[in-house]
């Protein structure tokens, strides 16, 4: 009798310790752009190989029954409403970035962003979670927006936010990251590393800008949502955001412009996947292996279409590409390419990785997205960019930066201008030299992005938190922060002895006139 209960006390702590080493992992995102998820998949992988008990609101799930530690619920639903731009709004989208319409996006990102998290919300399998008791030790959340963070409100538990790239400055701000205008600027801005006069001001003005619009305008709309769905005795929105743990960023100091962390601002590095590289399918491998000359690439990534481009654009591609003496392979997501010349393979889906890894492909035109740069650099090809939106201008400039490539706005995109910057690429070396430098550097880093988000992961779950590490910039009021009453201080300081210096410079002059009038007046 006794030896049994010793029995079942001892499996009783086995079990204890046992679940103490493996954690509930909640791991929310949010934004449906394949170039988002592919960072965070192989973070929720590896969680759970380590392991942990991983629940995974995943919009692209990797559907791996091998992975019996996660339980991924599946959203891919949400890709389907994702529409083609429709035709009136073209010419919008596909222009040259400016600061008018990083500010635009701004104010109309808001509601966009809100509707499509009301609808994963209201799903039913993500409803029955908020709902039901379960535990979590930690939730992870795609930090793009605030309100992933609630999930770790509603579990009572610490939260940890993740990028797929870096974070816009309202984000950085949760866990109090200064991000000075000038020479940390938000990302999203349509600027390089040297800013001009111009640049400054309405860096400035757009820091002043995208705060006052978040806290007066966004977080109370996000609020107001968060409350639907997760009930009306929640904390407001910016406390639990700034309640936030430690913030893995997917960027680096050498491909991304440089900028100062605080410690519970995580540079990644990157999260690469080192799983399987999808195979290219036969009829373009052959293209490949037969185009003895060499091949460009085309792609504008996963959310931009190149279906989309105006017409006078595709003219000027098409146009291009058939006088090159080398092959092209071109991302085109519709049926028909019009004009599509004899020496441009044009197919809908392709295995990037696996197309860059070619030894026959030399050039790479991209929007300049960062999983995009990424593979390239890893393959060596060097690129000409075309920014349209977010970092892809900065991105862009980094490979003008580091030699690897050339950029080309889109209004300026023309004929000669184009064909003389693919010769440039195709016939002077150097371009490809520099990817395999700045790959190099890239490398050169005493810990994988995948392993330090683990570890923060970890050590988050370890310490119940790190409210250690917080900032203390986030507790002290903005007054304090921006050393208004300091200045107020001193300004009150010196303009008080200033007054007193004048009164005694006045009285001593009028004394010492006095004094000389006196003289005057005896020796007469
Ligand atoms: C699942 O987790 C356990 C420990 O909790 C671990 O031993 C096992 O290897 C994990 N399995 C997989 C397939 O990840
Ligand atoms: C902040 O986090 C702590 C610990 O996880 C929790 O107890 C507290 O309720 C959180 N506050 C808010 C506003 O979410």
């Amino acid at each position: 009798m006794f030896i049994k209960m010793f029995w079942c006390v001892l499996l009783l702590f086995s079990t204890i310790s046992y679940t103490a080493e493996s954690a509930n992992i909640l791991f929310v995102t949010t934004i449906p752009s394949h170039s988002h998820q592919v960072v965070f998949q192989p973070v929720w992988k590896e969680l759970s190989l380590r392991g942990h008990n991983v629940t995974a609101l995943a919009l692209s799930p990797l559907n791996d029954k091998s992975l019996t530690n996660l339980t991924e619920i599946d959203l891919s639903y949400i890709f389907k409403l994702r529409k083609r731009v429709p035709k009136e709004y073209i010419k919008y989208v596909f222009q040259k970035p400016t600061f008018l319409m990083v500010f635009i996006r701004e104010i109309l990102g808001v509601d966009f962003v809100i509707k499509l998290h009301e609808n994963i919300l209201s799903q039913h399998s993500v409803m029955k979670l908020i709902n039901e008791d379960y535990k979590f030790d930690v939730v992870v959340a795609e930090w793009i927006y605030p309100l992933a963070g609630a999930f770790a409100t509603r579990f009572n538990c610490p939260l940890v936010g993740i990028t797929s790239l870096g974070a816009p400055l309202t984000l950085l701000d949760t866990v109090g990251n200064p991000s000075h205008p000038i020479y940390a600027p938000d990302h999203n801005l349509p600027i390089g590393r040297e800013l001009s006069l111009y640049d400054r001001i309405l860096s400035t003005l757009y820091s002043v800008f995208a705060r006052t619009l978040y806290h007066w305008v966004g977080a109370p709309k996000i609020d107001a949502s968060m409350r639907k769905f997760f009930g009306e005795d929640m904390p407001y929105i910016e406390d639990i955001a700034r309640n936030i743990s430690v913030l893995l960023l997917n960027r680096n100091p050498v491909f991304h412009k440089i900028m100062p962390v605080v410690p519970a601002a995580i540079e990644l590095g990157r999260v690469r996947s080192f799983g399987k590289v999808k195979p290219l399918n036969p009829e373009l491998k052959e293209f490949l292996d037969n185009s003895k000359n060499g091949v460009v690439y085309f792609s504008l990534g996963s959310n931009t279409f190149s279906c989309d481009l105006p017409d006078n654009v595709r003219e000027i591609l098409v146009k291009v590409f058939e006088q090159l003496p080398y092959n092209v392979v071109w991302k085109w997501e519709t049926e028909v390419l019009p004009g599509k010349p004899n020496n441009v393979f044009a197919q809908n889906w392709i295995s990037q990785a696996a197309l860059l890894a070619h030894p026959n492909v030399k050039l790479f035109i991209t929007q300049g997205g960062l999983q995009s740069m990424e593979e390239t650099i890893n393959h060596h090809v060097p690129v000409i960019g075309i920014p349209f939106h977010s970092d892809q201008t900065m991105n862009v400039d980094t490979a003008v930066k580091y030699g690897f490539g050339l950029r080309i706005e889109l209004e300026d995109l023309s004929i000669e201008g184009l064909k003389s910057a693919i010769h440039e690429i195709m016939t002077n070396q150097s371009y490809k030299e520099n990817t395999a430098k700045i790959e190099k550097l890239m490398n050169d880093i005493p810990m994988e992005g995948l392993d330090k988000a683990i570890w923060w992961i970890e050590y988050v779950i370890r310490h119940k938190g790190a409210r250690h590490l917080r900032s203390p910039s986030l507790d002290i009021p903005w007054y304090q922060y921006f050393l208004l009453d300091v200045i107020a201080f001193i300004a009150l300081v010196l303009s008080i002895s200033m007054y007193i210096l004048i009164k005694v410079i006045k009285l001593t002059i009028r004394s010492a006139k006095k004094l000389l009038t006196n003289e005057k007046q005896k020796k007469q």
